[in-house]
């Protein structure tokens, strides 16, 4: 079962588009600038020599935090702050920013400044935040390019819990801007969650969360806060929270810790029906300049807003870190009602008056706190409720688990700490962080050596070249996480990965281990794939050397949480010819997915395809050994067979039966007899009109010599993928 296994293509057998629901199918009317990206014409207007890590380490950071603690009590009349103070709405912003972030594909996060685009921009759960990022445009124009707006986020987020006297870890810096909306999988629901799309986990009708999404409804960060599909239950919204909070790599304490402890400040705005507000960002007017949700200014100086259509604070101090949260969620009995926006929340029957909250625009007013059906869920499952009985006894307890659970959100798709910029980055490594211990750069001699003697070993140039594709294609550009550092290749989970050919693998390892001397495992697997990628050239005729950077370092189990890499492993990989199970979406789509969480080029791709068949490193397949897809005579040299062979009219295609539209043979025309078997991501350079277009350029006689060296630069470019020196 693909779904159970965590397959990120799992679905509920469902066939789907790789990109489901996409912005033109929801803004249909937008300005189409894709156009003007045409011809790899970037939209970044900073250009490819801007090297954002040298820009802020020249930033003024003390200046910029001082500028930001000024800016939490510098209310604004266009948007006045709720107790005088912006923190908590910074906070809701950031983390907004990295609760996208899902384990499945490494996608969303925090990572590349997302929110200022669609979809992000405009779903239903980022309501106002639009005023939030406003309220940040004149101090990102001050610090300009010393400061990216995907970090400004979540150090704004960092300095409002500062500022209101709540614990921080630490902040790292480093996250590049983009300039145009990512291409991420959000789902296929054709309505967002305010206007009813479906919730997606009804276990009544057999049916769970998709892979890799990591939300319960289209156009929400995480759960409905009113409970599932609307239904104020404290346990189903456990259930949920459990499900959505584990997907962004969150325990129960880590969830617990974040959601009270994001709790302690601020409120919720729900003072008037949703329909009394505009549209989102995305489908409003021009004269509103990207602003959405609008409504009567004058309302808005009363505070009469609705964000989520809950209303009121959780605690009587809502700019202020404290126990609050948990004192009154256990002292009080809590009974449903209505917002005046209509919403479900919880109030707590006959409270104290100093267990009231103030008003957000009168303190001298006092107004019942609140509990959504998601908070109550901290109280009554079980064992939610054992860890907030906990942090309620031991505010230290709470104050760590909370500092260190924010600083997971906020880092965890920027990959290695060697990639965290600043003054803040802490002093402690976190296992999240997939360390490495550091490795020390070989001479080049001793890597010759190597070499050399690894092709003397009897292993073949299939079983080199698969063993470092394995190590190193696990990176995902995504979150930065996998690649051939560390070498994590020989530990669990991933030396038992079918994709992976264990046996194989194991004891190609073992030779390798032997004979390496003083390299480590981690630049040894990749040497000797150069060097099996440099005698397959050779034996072609062609005499080319593969770049060779070393300096890796070997973790060891003690560095690696196994259960983390689990999302990282391949359920379908093309390079390898690799399929485990049919997936809910096209085979072929799952090769340009994992191409695109690689960093490669269409190009790139193609040539890594061609190069890897002609080298026969393809995974074992049930019934054809390694030859599928290799098409041809000479496996293991590094021609352009695969191409030529692949665009030959003397062969005729047809699937073979019962093997789903998966495998293909391939015949000759006039004779009948069988050439050649294939899968659907082979013939795909054959049948799509871009890819074949890339293909006769490969098979173009004359291009020969470029196609290994095309091959060999993208080689190169995913051997050192994920090697952050
Ligand atoms: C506000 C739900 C987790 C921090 C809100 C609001 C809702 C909500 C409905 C009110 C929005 C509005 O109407 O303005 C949830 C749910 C969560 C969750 C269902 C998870 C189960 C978190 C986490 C944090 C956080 C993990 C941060 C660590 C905040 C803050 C506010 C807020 C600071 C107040 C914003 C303001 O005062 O403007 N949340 N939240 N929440 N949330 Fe959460």
């Amino acid at each position: 079962d693909p779904q159970a296994s965590g397959c990120p293509f799992g679905g509920s057998g469902k066939a789907r588009s790789l990109l489901g629901r996409t912005n033109k199918d929801w803004w249909p009317d937008s300005l189409q600038l894709e156009i003007l990206a045409q011809g790899g014409k970037s939209a970044d207007p900073m250009g490819d020599d801007f090297n954002y890590a040298e820009a802020f380490n020249t930033l003024d950071y003390d200046a910029l935090k001082a500028d930001l603690t000024a800016l939490m009590t510098d209310s604004q009349p266009w948007w006045p702050a709720d107790y005088g103070n912006y923190g908590p709405f910074f906070i809701r912003m950031a983390w907004h920013a990295a609760g996208t972030y899902r384990t499945g594909d490494g996608r969303g996060g925090s990572g590349s400044g997302q929110q200022r685009f669609a979809p992000l921009n405009s779903w239903p759960d980022n309501g106002n935040l639009d005023k939030a990022r406003r309220l940040l445009w004149p101090i990102k124009q001050k610090y300009g390019k010393h400061i990216s707006w995907a970090d400004l986020f979540i150090l704004t987020g960092n300095v409002a819990i500062e500022s209101m006297g709540g614990p921080v870890f630490g902040f790292g810096g480093g996250r590049a801007d983009v300039f145009e909306p990512e291409t991420v999988y959000w789902g296929t629901e054709e309505q967002w969650v305010d206007t009813g799309a479906e919730t997606r986990i009804i276990p009544d009708e057999g049916k769970a969360l998709e892979n890799p999404l990591a939300a319960i409804q289209m156009g929400l960060i995480y759960v409905n806060p009113e409970g599932p599909g609307g239904v104020a239950d404290p346990l189903l919204s456990a259930r949920d929270m459990r499900e959505t909070f584990s997907r962004m790599a969150m325990n129960d304490e880590e969830t617990v810790a974040l959601t009270a402890g994001g709790h302690a400040f601020g409120k919720a705005h729900g003072a008037k029906p949703t329909d009394t507000f505009g549209g989102a960002p995305e489908s409003e007017a021009l004269a509103l300049q990207g602003f959405g949700w609008l409504t009567d200014k004058d309302e808005i100086g009363k505070g009469h807003i609705t964000t989520s259509g809950i209303e009121g604070a959780w605690t009587p101090n809502p700019t202020a870190w404290g126990g609050d949260y948990f004192r009154l969620l256990f002292k009080y009995d809590f009974e449903l009602v209505h917002s005046p926006a209509g919403a479900q929340q919880w109030q707590p029957i006959n409270p104290d008056e100093a267990d009231m909250a103030p008003d957000a625009r009168d303190p001298s007013k006092k107004v019942p706190t609140m509990m959504t059906t998601a908070d109550m869920a901290l109280k009554m499952d079980p064992e939610y409720r054992k860890i907030s009985e906990r942090f309620r006894d031991d505010q230290a307890a709470l104050d760590d688990a909370f500092a260190r659970a924010w600083f997971k959100l906020c880092h965890r798709d920027m990959g290695p700490k060697t990639r965290y910029l600043g003054p803040e980055v802490p002093e402690e490594t976190l296992i999240w962080m997939d360390p490495v211990p550091e490795g020390s750069t070989p001479s080049d001699s001793t890597v010759s050596a190597f070499q050399s003697a690894i092709l003397g070993s009897g292993l073949t140039v299939s079983e080199l070249v698969k063993a470092a594709w394995a190590s190193a294609s696990t990176y995902r550009n995504s979150d930065h996480r996998g690649g051939s550092n560390g070498a994590r290749v020989r530990l669990a989970p991933q030396k038992d990965w079918a994709a992976n050919d264990p046996a194989e693998l194991s004891k190609v390892l073992a030779k390798i281990d032997e004979l390496r001397g003083d390299l480590s495992m981690a630049d040894a697997i990749i040497a000797a794939g150069n060097a099996a990628v440099e005698k397959a050239a050779k034996d072609a005729g062609f005499d080319v050397s593969v770049p060779f950077t070393g300096g890796r370092g070997d973790a060891g189990d003690e560095h690696t949480d196994a259960e983390s890499f689990e999302p990282l492993e391949p359920f379908a990989d093309g390079f390898r010819n690799y399929l485990r199970t049919k997936a809910s979406v096209k085979t072929e789509d799952m090769l340009i997915d994992k191409a695109h969480l690689l960093g490669l080029s269409m190009p790139e791709m193609t040539a890594l395809v061609g190069g890897m068949r002609a080298l026969g490193a393809v995974s074992e397949h049930a019934d054809h050994g390694s030859s599928i897809g290799v098409l041809t005579e000479r496996p293991g040299q590094l021609t352009n067979d695969f191409f030529v062979n692949l665009l030959d009219m003397g062969t005729e295609w047809k699937t073979v039966d019962d093997s789903g539209d998966e495998e293909f043979v391939g015949s000759d025309r006039a004779s009948g007899t069988e050439k050649w078997r294939a899968t659907r991501t082979d013939l795909v350079f054959g049948s799509n009109s871009q890819l074949r277009a890339v293909a006769e350029v490969y098979a173009e006689n004359g291009n020969e010599e470029k196609f290994v060296h095309d091959f060999v630069s993208a080689w190169n470019k995913v051997m050192n993928a994920g090697f952050f020196k």
